[in-house]
């Protein structure tokens, strides 16, 4: 047998170890990016072998955090794609506008540069008292600094420049401060944030919405596993909510695909449509 090929087995094992044990199934990742991550798991654990680092995912009870961490890829900047912003300003803005109270979920958050960025839009755009916005990951560790709310300096510029070519009015700088050698978001923007642990492979709908962002999240997972998200997004928004996936994403593959209609196809921003069966029927006497 080739060495691709134990290696294929070591990966089954691997995910099927951390399902039986921890009850996160990895089963539907796309794999050639779930092998490049366990690869990293397995020499940041020290081990030569996938098969050596099994025992450790069974028998150490501190491993979760870490390796959750490792698999997951909690990489974004603050208005990545900013054709996107400029899309929801322009299509999805106006909608929200007739709404009294306006709920958001941000799913797959990573270190909320992406939160953070709807939540200067919606200030701007005079919605943000108006909103609860509801940002979610799997990775513990990634959702604990995006609550913090700080980010390298460093990143700042190219920030900066997104942000106006998404439409900004003002200067990022009036919401995103310099500290200590460090980026730190002002605290205004985050009472209407709630960051919570949330795994879209497992757990359910907690909240009907009229915003859904989920951007380069479903990229990582099969066919099936998007098919069955995207069910559970469908399930999420309320009559005529709004999705919004990442730009490498698509739900033309997906049975949903009639349930939408989109309002800025390039970006993937859709519109959810009520399907027929939906309609109030007149009962006839
Ligand atoms: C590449 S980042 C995307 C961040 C941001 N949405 C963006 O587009 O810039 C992918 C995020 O999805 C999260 N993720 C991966 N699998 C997940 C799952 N099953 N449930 C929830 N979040 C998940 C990862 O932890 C990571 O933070």
């Amino acid at each position: 047998m080739k060495t691709a090929d134990i290696e294929a087995i070591e990966v089954e094992l691997f995910v099927d170890a951390l399902r039986r044990r921890h009850g996160y199934d990895f089963g539907d990742y796309a794999r050639a990016s779930l092998k490049r991550r366990i690869a990293g798991i397995v020499a940041e654990l020290g081990c030569r072998r996938i098969s050596d680092a099994i025992p450790l995912i069974l028998h150490d009870e501190d491993i979760l955090p870490r390796v959750l961490g490792m698999l997951s890829v909690p990489v974004s900047e603050m208005f990545r794609d900013p054709q996107v912003f400029l899309g929801l300003r322009t299509h999805v803005v106006p909608l929200l506008q007739s709404y009294d109270q306006i709920n958001i979920w941000q799913a797959g958050c990573a270190y909320g540069e992406e939160v953070y960025s709807l939540a200067i839009l919606l200030e701007e755009e005079g919605l943000y008292d108006r909103v609860q916005i509801y940002a979610t990951d799997i990775n513990d560790q990634a959702l604990a600094r995006a609550e913090e709310g700080v980010f390298p300096l460093k990143g700042i510029r190219s920030f900066a420049d997104n942000y106006l070519k998404s439409g900004g009015r003002r200067s990022l700088t009036e919401y995103v401060h310099a500290r200590y050698g460090f980026a730190a978001i002002d605290d205004r923007l985050k009472r209407n944030i709630s960051f919570a642990h949330h795994n879209l492979t497992a757990d359910g709908v907690f909240c009907e919405v009229n915003l859904l962002l989920c951007r380069n999240v479903l990229i990582y997972f099969n066919r099936t596993l998007q098919n069955r998200v995207l069910h559970l997004f469908h399930d999420s928004l309320a009559r005529n909510g709004v999705l919004c996936l990442g730009r490498k994403e698509t739900l033309a593959f997906s049975d949903l695909a009639g349930r939408y209609q989109p309002l800025d196809a390039a970006q993937r921003i859709y519109r959810k449509v009520p399907a027929l069966d939906d309609a109030i029927v007149p009962t006839v006497r």
